[in-house]
């Protein structure tokens, strides 16, 4: 068990923030899977104070998947703390946290996300502005640094440490690096070193061995898992029990497989209507069944569906032909 500001948190597994994926649907498994910790996706300042429906929707928090992070994304000072204070007040959630890690071109444009890296001082400001505006508690997600040549992680954290930021979490890769090559987690241990406030450290977790080996090579206070859960959230009650026990559960059947798969359907069924929850299972589908046995006929079907009975139906195939055996 750890504390973010005064919030104890059951276990040291955090969920990553995943635009487009984590919204209540997702969350609320993730939750039931026993993660500690969850971040929603990151919503833009702006959307926020222009009042943008779909955006003022993403703030709305369940108590079920709570203690839950809401992420607040923005370059412009007066912008990102009318954000936060626009969470602080109207969401349920219990932390609010800044992105300084966003590495696609729309949010960098905005001078949003990664940019901020370049820029410590606006960092200072930002985050100090944020603290004093809102009640609850303000963490930072951030990258390492812009490239290789402007790594300013370890200043950042303190940066962000010494404006009132009550945790930071580490991407150990530069926004040049998006998403390839490996993250490299000796800077979370610099960081770790350096600063009081809990780090949580993110990045190229897909085992629980992977968990383990994070904590202990940095001795950051959570670990925080992304792309790993997608499709996956045994991963969360795996990592979770491994930590405790040295053990953990690795007998995921196939039925268990789909069964996740179609009531991760119809949570987003209620959460969006059909149209645009099928849209989103052309994503979680064929994650669901990766690594299944001659599945890769069925992830073909399923990032093609349109409907619930389409879904519902490969399922049944798939199925059927398992149980009729090779031909
Ligand atoms: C589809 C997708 C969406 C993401 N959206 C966000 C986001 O909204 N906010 C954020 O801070 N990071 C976002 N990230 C980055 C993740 O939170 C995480 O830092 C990154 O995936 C590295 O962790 P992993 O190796 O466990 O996936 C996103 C990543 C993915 C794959």
């Amino acid at each position: 068990m750890f504390k973010i500001a005064d919030i104890e948190l059951q276990n040291r597994v955090v969920i990553a923030p995943m635009a487009g994926v984590s919204n209540i649907a997702f969350r609320t498994i993730m939750k039931e899977f026993g993660a500690g910790l969850i971040y929603a996706e990151m919503v833009s300042d702006k959307a926020l104070t222009f009042g943008n429906k779909k955006t003022v929707k993403m703030i709305e928090v369940v108590d079920e998947e709570r203690p839950l992070t809401m992420q607040v994304f923005g370059g412009d000072l007066e912008t990102i703390v009318e954000g936060a204070k626009i969470i602080d007040q109207h969401s349920n959630c219990d932390i609010i946290d800044l992105n300084m890690g966003c590495p696609v071109n729309k949010v960098i444009k905005s001078d949003a996300g990664a940019k901020l890296l370049l820029d410590p001082q606006k960092i200072y400001t930002i985050v100090k502005a944020v603290v004093e505006a809102v009640e609850k508690p303000v963490t930072v997600k951030m990258r390492i640094g812009w490239d290789k040549n402007t790594i300013y992680a370890v200043e950042i954290a303190q940066i962000c440490e010494k404006a009132g930021a009550k945790a930071i979490a580490v991407h150990a890769r530069t926004r040049k690096q998006m998403y390839s090559g490996k993250a490299d987690w000796s800077y979370i241990k610099q960081i770790k070193d350096a600063v009081d406030i809990p780090v949580i450290g993110n990045g190229d977790i897909t085992t629980p061995e992977d968990a383990k080996r994070m904590l202990e090579e940095t001795g950051c206070d959570a670990v925080m898992i992304g792309r790993g859960v997608l499709g996956n959230p045994w991963l969360v009650e795996q990592t979770v029990q491994y930590l405790e026990t040295g053990t953990y559960n690795r007998d995921i059947s196939i039925e268990e497989r789909f069964h996740r798969m179609s009531n991760h359907m119809e949570r987003l069924i209620a959460l969006k209507g059909e149209k645009v929850a099928m849209l989103e299972m052309r994503n979680h589908g064929p994650w669901y069944v990766k690594g299944l046995p001659g599945a890769s006929h069925v992830r073909k079907a399923l990032s093609q569906v349109s409907t619930k009975d389409d879904l519902l139906q490969i399922i049944e195939e798939y199925q059927n032909h398992r149980k009729e055996g090779p031909h």
